[in-house]
């Protein structure tokens, strides 16, 4: 069985590894309380205590918002912490796979959506030390991975609210909720990320990935989808312009903010990333449990 390290291991993704990963591999996921990450030597201890096959970076600061406001945190988790486990892990021959985001481009490509040979263009302290994450995370080896995914929805309620349990909440409450007119995504669940994390550690696949649902909408689209299928009022669901909505940000925001999953789907196939709709019915199937 190989064995897994996971830091971030309570997150949104992390836990999900966890809980869909732990009967296949030996999955190893200190707490933050445990292992700080920006602490060296707790990092050095944890890898040549644990000795894994495997490291997964599913921590860091992923608000981006409070990344524009700290910026030294958010260099310190998303870049200096992960170069740090990257780089010792390398000196073990264990290779890491990185969490990023489309955040690393400036969403300004709206002919067609952003693949792995575009070149990145950040605009947010997020983005930025996102990209210098992944490049350290490359440099220290060349078995690494990057896994660049966009608006991961899940079950579990973290302690950062996310957009679509903010949206479910907000419209079984009966409250009006805007979604963004203008702003073309393609979310994704988290059970298909796990999916294709376990391929990719399979496999031993390195270089960049991106993941995200097959198909793409307005953000506005995606809210009306969400309404749909959780049997919530359609009509609260209003439109926005991308200018109005992210207007009192702290963070500047991408407009085009869709991944192409095509290299992921060509070497893994068409069963593991699923449609926009596909993924909301078997995220609503699993909120029911
Ligand atoms: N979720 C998304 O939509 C999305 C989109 C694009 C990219 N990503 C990337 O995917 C990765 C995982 O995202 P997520 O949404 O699952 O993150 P998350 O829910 O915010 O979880 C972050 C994790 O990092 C841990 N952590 C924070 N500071 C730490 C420290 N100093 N030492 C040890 N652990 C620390 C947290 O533990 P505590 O909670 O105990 O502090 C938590 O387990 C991130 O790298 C993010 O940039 C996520």
């Amino acid at each position: 069985m190989l064995k897994v390290l996971i830091f971030g291991g309570s997150g949104l993704i992390g836990s999900r590894v966890r809980e869909l990963l732990s009967l296949k591999y030996q999955i190893v996921a200190p707490s933050h309380l445990q292992i700080d990450v920006s602490n060296n030597k707790q990092i050095e201890q944890i890898i040549k205590r644990s000795k894994p096959n495997y490291i997964i970076y599913a921590a860091g600061l992923t608000s981006m918002d409070e990344a524009e406001k700290f910026p030294e945190l958010a260099y310190s988790l998303n870049v200096h912490a992960p170069a740090h486990i990257a780089k010792f892990a390398a000196s073990m021959g264990i290779p890491i796979l990185y969490f990023s985001t489309d955040a690393v481009f400036d969403g300004s490509k709206s002919e067609k959506s952003y693949t792995e040979d575009d070149k990145p263009h950040p605009v947010s302290s997020y983005g930025k030390s996102k990209l210098l994450g992944e490049q350290m995370v490359m440099n220290a080896f060349e078995r690494n991975c990057i896994v660049r995914v966009i608006m991961v929805y899940s079950r579990k309620f973290t302690k950062r609210k996310r957009f679509v349990q903010t949206a479910i909440e907000t419209l079984k409450k009966g409250e009006k909720f805007y979604g963004v007119i203008d702003q073309v995504v393609n979310p994704i669940y988290v059970d298909d990320v796990v999916a294709a994390v376990d391929l990719l550690l399979e496999s031993g696949s390195y270089g960049i990935y991106h993941l995200g649902a097959r198909d793409y909408v307005t953000n506005y689209e995606f809210v009306k989808k969400l309404a749909k299928i959780f049997n919530l009022n359609e009509n609260l669901v209003k439109g926005i312009s991308f200018e109005e909505f992210f207007k009192e940000k702290n963070a500047l925001r991408t407009k085009f903010c869709w991944l192409d999953t095509s290299k992921f789907r060509k070497k893994f196939g068409e069963n593991v990333l699923h449609s926009i709709d596909e993924g909301l019915y078997l995220f609503k199937s699993n909120f029911d449990l």
